[in-house]
């Protein structure tokens, strides 16, 4: 038999472990043309949450449904020769022990001598979104004053060693002494705030000194919007790059917040911009390839939050939405 998680029902607020339900399923038998794979690692997303409320742009997770996402699986036997039995490969194959797939679903790592599972992390699509949306969109020049949020996270941390290789100082912001440690000590961020424990804004004022009338943000990489986004508002420098790239302040929520005063761009000449990591497929083999010379140059680390066995999926997800993980959040199949 093979496993898969489902929804059991809607959650209205935070999802509780009861909200998922690891089921035992018949092992799928690939047809003409199809491989049937043994998955390794399942990608753990804050916008699976987004997929469960049926608001998400990738589609919607309905009750009695298996829990949609991307996968590090090894081909175990295959009807197509352009999958070999042993190939490791990246598929939207779901929360499932065991999948079927083609060859237009599957994508090849595209690295080798690293962890398979970077292939859903650093050097998979939270790798793309932060290498693309920072480069594309925040612009970062050497001196520049970057502020990234949620910054132990893996699209966060992948943001703030990127614009330190470009030359940035980096300032990023977390939750607990335990993040904003490994952030400054390990990541090597120039300086860590704790939100948690003390006042955002006036940590901010301290990191990135204002030269009035104007803040001292020159980028901010946002990933949380809220009060979070409103606080970075307020004091961008002239010129400055905002990238609004998530909404973790408001995925467990009905009510959608409002937003910050359009005041404060205009004030600041700056330039806000989303990114969404779908329209920038054709930078994935350049990302790749520069992320991981960086991680063998030891120029960027790595953190990975592993969960063993899939009957555990459910808890793990229900971690990460609490903000209680960092890193990429993996579930490792046994
Ligand atoms: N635009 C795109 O195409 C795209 C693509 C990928 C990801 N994203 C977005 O990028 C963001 C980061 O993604 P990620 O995969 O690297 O995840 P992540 O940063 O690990 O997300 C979880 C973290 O969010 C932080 N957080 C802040 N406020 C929170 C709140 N109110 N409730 C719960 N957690 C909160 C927590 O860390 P702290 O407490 O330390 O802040 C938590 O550990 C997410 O919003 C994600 O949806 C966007």
């Amino acid at each position: 038999m093979a496993q898969a998680v489902r929804l059991v029902s809607t959650p209205e607020s935070m999802p509780k472990i009861e909200h998922f339900e690891c089921v035992e399923v018949d092992m799928p038998e690939p047809a003409d043309g199809e491989a049937l794979v043994e998955t390794l690692y399942l990608s753990l997303d804050p916008y699976m949450r987004s997929q469960i409320a049926g608001r998400h742009m990738s589609g919607s997770v309905l009750p009695g449904d298996i829990l949609r996402g991307e996968a590090v699986s090894r081909v175990i036997k295959s009807r197509n020769p352009a999958l070999r039995e042993g190939d490791v490969i990246a598929a939207h194959s779901g929360w499932r022990s065991h999948a079927l797939v083609t060859p237009e679903g599957a994508r090849p790592l595209g690295f080798s001598g690293l962890p398979e599972s970077y292939g859903l992390g650093v050097l998979g699509m939270p790798g793309l979104t932060a290498y693309a949306g920072l480069l594309l969109r925040g612009e970062p020049k050497p001196g520049d004053n970057l502020l990234v949020s949620s910054a132990a996270g893996c699209v966060g941390a992948t943001v703030g060693q990127i614009g330190r290789i470009k030359g940035c100082r980096t300032i990023g912001i977390a939750g607990g002494a335990e993040k904003c440690g490994w952030l400054k000590n390990t990541a090597r961020f120039d300086e860590a705030i704790d939100y948690k424990n003390e006042n955002l804004r006036e940590a901010i004022d301290r990191h990135c000194p204002a030269t009035p009338p104007y803040g001292g943000i020159d980028i901010y990489y946002d990933n949380i919007g809220g009060d979070m986004l409103q606080a970075a508002m307020e004091r961008l420098a002239f010129g400055a790059r905002v990238v609004l790239c998530g909404l973790m302040d408001q995925y467990n929520s009905k009510v959608v917040p409002t937003g910050p005063n359009p005041a404060l761009i205009i004030r600041a000449r700056a330039t806000v911009r989303g990114v969404v990591v779908y329209d920038h497929e054709d930078l994935r083999s350049e990302m790749v390839e520069h992320i991981s010379s960086w991680i063998r140059s030891g120029d960027m680390v790595v953190k990975e939050d592993i969960t063993i066995g899939l009957e555990q999926a459910g808890a793990a997800f229900v971690k990460l939405l609490s903000g209680a993980t960092y890193g990429k959040v993996l579930v490792k199949l046994t």
